[in-house]
């Protein structure tokens, strides 16, 4: 199986978490969108979606979900996401897609986190995978020098020869070379560093269930 049909197989899977009649939360990146193409043909069972990026929003408004804003929702049951890694205790590391801080906004505002994923994602130890940080632009060369100071190298993403910018007009640093043994101890330190909006650290809220598609099936892992 390719990794696009591992991907659409977790989608498919996590539809079963799919509350009758509730608003969802909805994450963001490729597998998110297969998600969202899956919920598409089951669009009546929601009564509505709040989305984690401006991409992810216009995706479910193209299947004719609504989208609701999260400052009208008190609270969702099930947020649905992708990862970048995951770990056996379910901490991830996600922003890929650059939408993270958004990301865990609304998955702090649900019951149950399911990562959905192929199984590529699954790490005995996160930072493989650069560490995505989100800035404030003025503050970008100050964090990036903090950020030395864990062992890793900061790089500024960059795409078309411009610095990407976020959906909350922010910057992300990656942090490469990385190996976290303490992955809620160092969410803490780098979200306490002045300028930082967010870590892509997803460990004090981390997962609550990840399906992970395999050439075997999907495998379920509870946290
Ligand atoms: C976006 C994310 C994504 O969940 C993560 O990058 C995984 O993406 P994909 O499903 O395309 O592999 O965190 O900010």
């Amino acid at each position: 199986m390719t990794q696009d049909e591992l991907k659409q197989a977790v989608a498919r899977a996590a539809i079963e978490y799919v509350p009758a009649g509730e608003i969802i939360g909805v994450g963001t990146g490729s597998t998110a969108n297969f998600f969202i193409d899956e919920l598409g043909k089951i669009k009546g069972r929601v009564k509505g979606a709040v989305a984690s990026s401006e991409a992810t929003a216009a995706r479910l408004k193209s299947h004719g979900i609504p989208v609701l804003d999260l400052n009208e929702v008190e609270s969702m049951s099930v947020y649905i996401d992708g990862a970048d890694e995951i770990n056996p205790q379910g901490d991830m590391i996600k922003g890929g897609g650059a939408a993270l801080t958004r990301e865990k906004i609304v998955a702090s505002v649900a019951d149950r986190f399911v990562c959905i994923a192929d199984g590529s994602k699954l790490v005995d130890v996160l930072g493989a995978f650069p560490l995505p940080v989100e800035v404030i632009p003025m503050a970008q060369a100050a964090v990036a020098r903090k950020l030395k100071t864990f062992g890793g190298e900061p790089r500024l993403r960059v795409k078309d020869g411009k610095p990407v910018i976020t959906d909350n007009g922010c910057m992300i640093i990656d942090l490469v070379g990385l190996k976290i043994a303490k992955p809620a101890e160092l969410e803490a330190q780098i979200n306490n560093i002045p300028g930082v909006v967010t870590v892509g650290l997803f460990a004090q809220r981390g997962a609550d269930i990840a399906l992970l598609g395999t050439a075997e099936g999907v495998k379920k892992l509870s946290f």
